[in-house]
C-alpha cells in the first residue's frame, strides 16, 4: 500500500517544486500539497496520513500550532510531522523538537534530503505502528486471559459454596445470590472496588462450615434442641479453620514442586481467602450483641459480615429450605426492618433498602430452579425462618 503524505506550504512555488522531486517516488508514495495550514488540519484528522511535512511560517496557523495540534489530538498522535525552516532560525528549530516534530529540513529544501528523511520517519513509523499492534495483541491476550482465570475462580467458589449448601438447599443459587446481593450492598454503601470485587467472591463461602454440621442437626425438622444448636453453631468456626490459609503447606508445595516459583513472602495473606474466613466466622453475629460465636458488638463485626448478615438472612427468608417454607418480600422485609440496631448495622440496612430494585432483578436472574416438595418439606416449620 503506497505511504500517504502531507506537504504543508503556503507558497505553492515550494509545493510545485516539492511534487517535482517526490515525482520519482510515485509508485512508494502517494502526495498531497496544501496551501492552507487550516485546510491542512481539517485533511489531517479526515485522512490517516503517513507523514506530515510542514512548513513553519504560514498566515492563519503556522506549522509549530499545527505541529501542536496533531501531537495533542490522540487521532492523530502518531502521525510523524517533518518541520521545514529557515537556516538560522535556531529558537525556531528547538521548539519544534521539543513540539515532537520527527525531524528538521532547512530551506531550500535539497531533493535527496527530502527523500532520505521522509525515508526514515517512514520506517520508523511503521515499526512503531507494527510495536503498538502487537501490544494491543498481547494486551487482549492478558485480558482474555484474565476474563478466563476469572471465570474458572468464580466456577470453583460456587460449587464449593453450593457444595456446602447442597443438603439443605440442594438446587437453589443461594450463594450465588448472597454474592452479588453484597457486592450491590457493599457498592452502595461506597466501599472501594477491591473490597467490592474480593467480598463478591468470598460471601458465597459463608456457610462453607455447613459440611462439618451432621445430617440429624442440619436437616432436622422442628425447633432444634439447646444442645443441637450448639453443634449447629460450630459451622462458623468450622468454616473459618477451613478458610483459614495454611502456609506452612502452600510452602512446602512449592519447595517440592518448584522453589523458583515460590511466593516471595511465604507469610503473605491471600485476602481473598482472609475475608471469606472472617464472614464464615462473623456472619451470625448480630449488632447488639447477642449473635455467636463470639457474640461481637456493633462495628467489633467485620463490615464484610455485616454486609453479609443482611444478604444471608433476607435471601434465606425468601426461599425454601427443608425446614422451612419461602416468605414472601414483604414478609421478609418486615423480618429484615425488624432487625434494625438488634441484628443488622442501620446503615447496612438503609444501603440494602436503597439497592432493592437491584436485589429483586438479582433473585429474578438466578432464580431457584423448581423441583418436587419433599415430604421433608411438606412439614416445615415456620416458627424460625433465619435460625441457620
Ligand atoms: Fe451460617
Ligand atoms: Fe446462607
Amino acid at each position: 500500500m503506497k505511504k500517504r503524505i502531507l506537504f504543508v506550504d503556503d507558497d505553492q512555488r515550494v509545493l510545485d517544486a516539492l511534487r517535482r522531486t517526490l515525482h520519482s517516488q510515485r509508485d512508494l508514495w502517494e502526495v498531497t500539497c496544501v496551501a492552507c495550514p487550516k485546510a491542512a488540519w481539517e485533511m489531517v484528522l479526515e485522512t490517516p496520513f503517513d507523514a506530515v511535512v510542514a512548513d513553519v511560517q504560514m498566515p492563519g496557523m503556522s506549522g509549530l500550532e499545527l505541529l501542536a495540534r496533531i501531537r495533542a489530538t490522540p487521532r492523530t498522535r502518531d502521525v510523524p510531522v517533518i518541520v521545514l525552516t529557515g537556516l538560522a532560525a535556531r529558537e525556531l528549530k528547538r521548539q519544534a523538537l521539543n513540539l515532537g516534530a520527527a525531524d528538521l529540513l532547512s530551506k531550500p529544501v535539497e531533493p535527496e534530503d527530502l527523500v532520505a528523511r521522509l525515508r526514515n520517519v517512514l520506517r520508523l513509523k511503521d515499526y512503531e505502528d507494527a510495536l503498538r499492534t502487537q501490544n494491543e495483541v498481547l494486551e487482549e491476550r492478558v485480558r482474555a486471559r484474565t476474563r478466563d482465570l476469572l471465570h474458572a475462580r468464580l466456577d470453583i467458589i460456587w460449587r464449593l459454596g453450593k457444595a456446602a449448601e447442597h443438603r439443605d438447599d440442594a438446587t437453589g443459587n443461594h450463594v450465588i445470590r448472597v454474592g452479588c446481593t453484597s457486592r450491590v450492598i457493599a457498592e452502595m454503601l461506597g466501599k472501594d472496588p477491591d473490597f467490592v470485587e474480593t467480598l463478591f467472591l468470598a460471601a458465597p463461602l459463608h456457610d462453607i462450615g455447613k459440611i462439618g454440621i451432621p445430617d440429624a442437626v442440619l436437616l432436622k425438622r422442628g425447633p432444634l434442641s439447646p444442645g443441637e444448636w450448639e453443634v449447629m453453631k460450630r459451622h462458623c468456626q468450622i468454616g473459618a479453620r477451613i478458610l483459614r490459609e495454611d502456609g506452612i503447606a502452600k510452602t512446602a508445595f512449592w519447595e517440592w514442586r518448584d522453589p523458583s516459583a515460590a511466593p516471595d513472602d511465604p507469610d503473605q495473606k491471600n485476602p481473598f481467602l482472609e475475608m471469606a474466613a472472617s464472614i464464615a466466622m462473623a456472619h451470625h453475629e448480630r449488632w447488639d450483641a447477642s449473635g455467636y460465636p463470639r457474640g461481637l458488638a456493633g462495628e467489633e463485626i467485620p463490615p464484610e459480615a455485616r454486609i453479609v448478615a443482611i444478604s444471608d438472612v433476607f435471601d434465606a427468608v425468601c426461599s425454601r429450605r427443608p425446614y422451612k417454607e419461602a416468605y414472601d418480600e414483604d414478609r421478609a422485609l418486615e423480618i429484615i426492618r425488624d432487625g434494625e440496631g438488634t441484628h443488622f448495622d442501620p446503615d447496612v440496612l438503609a444501603a440494602f433498602l436503597d439497592s432493592l430494585p437491584e436485589i429483586r432483578s438479582i433473585r429474578e436472574r438466578f432464580a431457584d430452579t423448581t423441583r418436587p416438595r419433599t415430604s421433608i418439606e411438606e412439614t416445615a416449620d415456620e416458627a424460625d425462618p433465619v435460625r441457620r
